[in-house]
């Protein structure tokens, strides 16, 4: 199996009294998009600060594309695309003179990459950035994230300060990131976005992980509600013995019930009749996200 882009094993931080992370083990595959989740102080910035050596760990180790981050940052650097939480900029310069800086400091980013990437933001390149918004000073964080097309992207609560439609566009150039072969680490504290683009979820909670999860398996267990029309009337008692299905209820010759788990028994019994239409929702995760919360809590209970 190929090294993974990202990890960390028994990793530790502590600021003073303070703990940041309490032995995180980490891994990250490569092409994989990984999103880190968890509720504010649960140490996703510290996590993302040891990675990229901003910060030195109080004791573990960790591995970023199997190198060294504290041996090799700069060959590190070059390799990596990274956006901080707090991603603070100002001056003068326009947007596009930053970015030229920047990109000539890295090397091997093309102007019409920035223009390409700005223009998908939304983002004026010519404006001076004191006299930017704080959504589109973000926007100039994640076009220097991505502009020199990096094999790891580390991004610290990308989203936040985007408003809808541009955190739209920003998951679609996650996606398009993935579909060339590159690995996506980011953090939030909002299941939602996340569910849409990663592959597998984190989640860490004060300075742990709590659980790790495929988010197909996920919507796998989440439960959510399902509406089919049908040509012809059908009757309850065909539907509320499946599995997984509760909570039916057939008025004429529509079937609402909701669903936990798999479709498959729902599917198959309602293909006996004809199926005019059939309406799914989008499973929320946040609920199974919190649900693993409290889990965890019963069983540190209970220690
Ligand atoms: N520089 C620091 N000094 C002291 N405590 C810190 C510092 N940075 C983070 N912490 C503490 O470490 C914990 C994790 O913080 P952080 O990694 O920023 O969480 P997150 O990014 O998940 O919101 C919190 O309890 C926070 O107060
Ligand atoms: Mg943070």
């Amino acid at each position: 199996m190929a090294d993974p882009a990202i990890s960390t094993e028994n990793l530790v931080k502590t600021y003073g009294r303070t703990r940041g992370l309490a032995g995180l083990d980490l891994r990250v595959e490569p092409g994989e998009v990984y999103g880190f989740l968890g509720p504010n102080g649960a140490g996703k910035t510290t996590t993302i600060r040891l990675l990229l050596d901003l910060i030195r760990p109080t004791g573990g180790r960790i591995q970023v594309l199997g190198l060294d981050p504290r041996r090799d940052g700069v060959a590190l650097r070059r390799r990596l695309g990274y956006l901080a939480g707090d991603f603070v900029i100002d001056g003068r310069q326009t947007a596009r003179e930053l970015l030229t800086y920047l990109g000539n400091l890295r090397g091997g980013v093309s102007r019409t990459r920035v223009e390409e990437l700005a223009a998908r933001l939304d983002l004026d390149l010519g404006r001076r950035i004191k006299g930017l918004s704080k959504g589109n000073r973000q926007k100039v964080g994640i076009v220097q994230a991505f502009m020199h097309d990096p094999e790891l992207l580390v991004l610290d609560e990308p989203t936040s300060g985007l408003d809808p439609f541009l955190q739209q566009e920003f998951l679609a150039m996650v996606r398009e990131a993935r579909a060339a072969g590159r690995t996506v680490f980011m953090s939030s504290h909002v299941m939602s976005e996340v569910q849409q683009t990663a592959d597998r979820v984190g989640i860490i909670r004060d300075g742990r992980l709590v659980t790790v999860a495929r988010v197909d398996e996920l919507r796998e267990q989440a439960v959510r509600r399902i509406e089919i029309h049908f040509e012809d009337p059908v009757t309850e008692a065909e539907f509320t013995a499946l599995p997984g299905v509760s909570e039916v209820a057939v008025v004429g010759t529509t079937l609402r019930c909701r669903l936990d788990g798999r479709a498959d028994a729902l599917v198959k019994a309602a293909a006996g009749h004809t199926v005019v239409g059939l309406l799914s929702e989008e499973p929320d995760l946040e609920e199974l996200f919190f649900g693993y919360y409290s889990r965890e809590e019963v069983t540190g209970a209970a220690a």
